[in-house]
């Protein structure tokens, strides 16, 4: 199978859509509504729509829960289905806690049986939208993410924000069962984990060409001028929100500058087909540049989340780089696994470790203010565009990290169950290790 997906949109038109909301006529949303198929997007051209700026204050309301669940448990489980509800509804009270929230999030949920029991599951924004950043580089942005920043025009909405999917064949542990054993996943810091990247932790950049990193080529566009049916018109790698903030360390250059060099590929030509347009990029001097952008994607800590809020070493936060090769959905869209598995910011790791619920882990971590969502997740939740409520005292100036040397003594002497060298990989696809 290729390496790559392509996804055909019918009509070829640039967005004048702006943070600072200058209206368009036709955006070029991408929806993927297949929560465990990263790869079948489709293009759907979104209307602009008009809508009043509302004052921000009355539209904040006492709800302790922003994030509306819509569940369709389809097991015959009645105990499992509302285990499986109650935790999206705790996941949704420590996410509306950790964020201003202005406008509900809808969760489109599903629990159903699923091939194997190597399938974890995922969550997703449903609907990605370009807005022109204040750097004038145009980036899909998470539907949930542009509801809560009120602005006057924007693509038409999805009726849901994000889909979430998930195997009811994996042995989950849910808050309140009996002690967990070694082999079961804890649901809720699975489903935490998973909502983050439907509130756009996630990264545009991929392995979509052989050892060399693009953003996914979402913009493969079907040309309109086009009689012949096989013509289509590249419109551009484009990145996503999250993708503004990657600088590769310590050349210190961001990856949004590479997008401008890689642009010049094709930008706007026609190709008769995907295949036409991966042996042209492959010829081309754009793909030494990615070629050389991958080799800093599969080197540790090469690439670090620089947060728009904060200019302090201490706050940056190294993404995942030391899988080599690449492994699309792990590498990049998550943080570095050896470095903060067993700190406060394990959450976004791309492995889960077994036997371990949420509360372990925030206990391995430090017991830091702020739980799951560690003050560095917040640092990079805010830069995205989230209003972020920050737990008083700051982390950072608590003790140091935590390390694997130094865990809580109260912790080591608790009986757990583990074992360390099995865990999920949790990524946008969740594969479980061959070792279960
Ligand atoms: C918010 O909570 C306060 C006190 O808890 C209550 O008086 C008020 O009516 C609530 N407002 C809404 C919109 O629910
Ligand atoms: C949401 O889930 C329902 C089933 O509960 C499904 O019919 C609907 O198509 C889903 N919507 C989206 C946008 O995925
Ligand atoms: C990159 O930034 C770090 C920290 O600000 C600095 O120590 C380093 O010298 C910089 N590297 C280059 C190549 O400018
Ligand atoms: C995390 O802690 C567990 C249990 O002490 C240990 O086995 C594992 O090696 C640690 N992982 C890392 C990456 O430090
Ligand atoms: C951390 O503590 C120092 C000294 O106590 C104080 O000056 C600084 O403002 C604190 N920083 C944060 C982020 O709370
Ligand atoms: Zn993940």
């Amino acid at each position: 199978m290729k390496k790559f997906s392509l996804t055909l949109i019918t009509i070829y038109l640039f967005f004048a859509i702006t943070l600072v909301s200058i209206p368009s006529i036709l955006a070029q949303c991408i929806d993927q509504p297949f929560p465990t198929q990263p790869n079948k997007n489709l293009a759907v051209k979104c209307l602009t729509v008009k809508q009043p700026i509302k004052k921000l204050k009355s539209q904040v309301s006492n709800n302790t829960d922003m994030l509306e669940i819509r569940f369709d448990c389809a097991i015959n489980d009645e105990t499992i289905c509302a285990k499986v509800k109650s935790t999206f509804e705790e996941a949704g009270r420590i996410i509306t806690s950790a964020l201003t929230l202005y406008t509900q999030i809808i969760v489109n949920v599903t629990f159903r049986e699923m091939m194997s029991p190597a399938i974890l599951g995922s969550a997703r924004p449903f609907r990605s939208m370009p807005l022109k950043d204040d750097d004038g580089i145009e980036r899909l942005y998470p539907q949930s993410l542009v509801k809560q920043l009120q602005l006057t025009s924007h693509p038409e909405f999805a009726p849901v924000d994000i889909v979430a999917d998930f195997n009811s064949l994996v042995a989950l542990w849910f808050e309140g069962d009996p002690p967990i054993t070694s082999k079961q996943v804890g649901f809720l810091e699975l489903i935490l984990h998973e909502l983050m990247h439907g509130l756009g932790f996630v990264s545009a950049w991929g392995d979509y060409f052989p050892k060399a990193a693009t953003p996914e080529v979402n913009d493969f566009i079907e040309s309109e001028n086009s009689n012949s049916k096989a013509m289509t018109v590249f419109g551009g790698f484009q990145e996503k929100a999250f993708d503004k903030y990657l600088v590769i360390f310590p050349d210190n250059v961001t990856t949004s500058s590479y997008i401008k060099e890689l642009n010049k590929f094709a930008d706007g030509s026609a190709f008769k087909n995907f295949d036409d347009f991966y042996v042209k990029f492959i010829a081309s001097p754009q793909y030494l540049v990615a070629k050389e952008i991958y080799n800093h994607f599969v080197t540790p800590k090469s690439l670090v989340f620089k947060p728009s809020v904060s200019d302090k070493e201490e706050d940056w936060t190294y993404l995942e780089t030391t899988l080599n090769p690449f492994e699309r959905g792990s590498s990049v869209s998550h943080v570095d696994n050896m470095m903060y598995t067993n700190t406060s910011d394990f959450l976004m790791t791309y492995r889960q470790e077994l036997g371990r619920t949420l509360n372990d882990n925030i206990g391995i971590g430090g017991n830091y203010a702020g739980g799951a969502i560690s003050y560095k997740l917040r640092l990079i939740l805010e830069s995205l565009g989230y209003t972020v409520n920050y737990p008083s005292p700051f982390p950072s100036n608590e003790t140091d990290p935590v390390t694997e040397n130094s865990i809580p003594t109260s912790l080591s002497t608790r009986n757990f169950a583990y074992q360390s060298s099995i865990a999920y990989i949790v990524g946008i696809v969740m594969i479980i290790n061959a070792l279960l």
